[in-house]
């Protein structure tokens, strides 16, 4: 397995490039089971995840195949329409087929694909919309066995709680349904809108773009044209990277980034005494020379991102006084803290809010990923220690990360990729 290995202490300079969204790439992969053409995407990035998913629709018998950052993918051919265990368990985005193979042949089966490291992460409000719209869910020993015979029909779904994938999966159902759906209570997340910007211009007609009001009107059946199209930048992925600038008090220019997809990110790290100077596709960090304490509470798009709640935990610990951690979206999304701790930072927990008390030196030493974000902040953290850091277990970073260290290799870190 391999491990990152990085030496404390430096600052950063240069230019990072972001890649496409992996959260935009994930449900955009999946929507080409409602296609009648071969699809071309481009600007994914080169991350496991994806390799993952590709996989699942070539076991399915679709036709995949990929050239740097860009696929084609025909799944005229599909026959399957079982996504197995051997794949859903390595990543539980492999339930955004299900929308797409139900709402197209009508059945379908999907290992369910069960909790991961930050949560429950529950999918009854997929299943509980789908039977809404027609479909007869059944889960047996260990599989969803979805059917509708004779299609979708289109109704009003009202979600309980925001769902990123949920909403994914019932707007790409909708599609091929009978009539309009309207989803209530939609998550307006950016890889959301570009789903149905993507959609909208394959011929099915969605108003309400990027609010939390969908109306989606289905073709009742009849596949889709998607022309080519280019997945959106990594607004995660590149809120990370302003974190590695913050922390290492070092100026950054990312490119290829959306700063209108970072609003919250950068709202916070302006607060902590950062500022940026951005055009349409670059951001430029001018760091704080004293990071100022914040408080922080994860929420849906466009509140702060629970995906960068780690990073901000990491940045935290170097800020001049103490910041309030509170995550509302995973029951479990504060295993980074006891790694940091073993850095020396400060850090209490009450239920779901971390207090950080900083600043605080930090140590290198031996630490352990356990979950995607988690792993950047281990390596954010890393970037300040005193001495080495080895990160273990960073599989988990590679299912989100597209060449992480060496992007921070081009911008002067000290960091490498060795095999235990
Ligand atoms: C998506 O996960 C992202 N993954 C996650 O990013 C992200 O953290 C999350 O949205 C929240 O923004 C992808 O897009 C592939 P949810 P998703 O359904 O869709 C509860 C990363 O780091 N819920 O929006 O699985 C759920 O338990 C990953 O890139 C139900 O109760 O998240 C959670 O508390 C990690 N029932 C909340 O809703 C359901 O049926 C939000 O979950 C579905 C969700």
């Amino acid at each position: 397995m391999d491990y990152l290995q990085a030496q404390g202490v430096k600052s950063l300079n240069g230019t990072i490039k972001i890649s496409g969204a992996k959260n935009a790439s994930l449900p955009l992969i999946a929507m080409t089971i409602l296609a009648k053409n071969c699809v071309v995407i481009k600007n994914l990035p080169n991350v496991v995840d994806i390799k993952t998913l590709l996989k699942l629709l070539s076991n399915l018998g679709a036709k995949c195949d990929s050239k740097d950052d860009c696929i084609t993918v025909d799944t005229s051919t599909l026959t399957q329409t079982k996504a197995t265990y051997d794949i859903v368990k390595t990543m539980r985005a492999s339930i955004l087929v299900l929308g797409p193979i139900l709402t197209r042949f009508g059945h379908c089966e999907v290992s369910l694909p069960g909790g991961c490291a930050i949560g429950q992460r529950p999918i009854d409000l997929h299943l509980k919309a789908l039977e809404q719209m027609g479909a007869k869910i059944d889960i047996k020993a260990g599989y969803i066995e979805a059917t509708a015979p004779n299609g979708l029909v289109g109704c009003e779904i009202i979600f309980d709680k925001v769902t990123v994938t949920g909403t994914a999966n019932i707007i790409m159902a909708a599609a091929l349904a009978k009539g309009n759906t309207t989803i209530t209570n939609a998550a307006r997340e950016p890889e959301v809108v570009q789903l149905c910007e993507i959609l909208n211009q394959s011929g099915v007609k969605i108003d309400g773009i990027g609010t939390a009001i969908l109306t989606i009107c289905g073709t009742d059946g009849k596949l889709l044209e998607i022309d080519e199209f280019s997945i959106i930048p990594d607004r995660i992925e590149a809120g990370t990277y302003l974190c590695a600038g913050a922390i290492t008090k070092s100026e950054l220019t990312l490119e290829n980034v959306n700063a209108k997809h970072l609003g919250a990110v950068l709202a916070k790290l302006e607060e902590m005494g950062c500022s940026f100077t951005s055009t349409k596709d670059t951001i430029t960090l001018h760091p704080a020379q004293t990071l100022k304490p914040v408080k922080i509470v994860t929420q849906e798009y466009p509140g702060f991102p629970t995906d960068m709640q780690a990073q901000f935990l990491a940045l935290a610990t170097q800020a001049n006084g103490t910041s309030i951690v509170e995550e509302r979206l995973f029951e479990n999304r504060f295993m980074h803290v006891s790694e940091l701790q073993r850095m020396g930072a400060d850090i209490s927990l009450n239920g779901n809010v971390a207090t950080v008390n900083a600043p605080t030196k930090l140590s290198g030493t031996d630490v352990m990923a356990t979950d995607l974000r988690a792993s950047s902040a281990l390596v954010l953290a890393a970037l300040v220690a005193d001495g080495e850091t080895d990160i273990h277990r960073i599989y988990h970073l590679d299912r989100g990360y597209d060449s992480l260290e060496k992007k921070l290799e081009g911008v002067g870190a000290n960091i490498k990729r060795l095999k235990e």
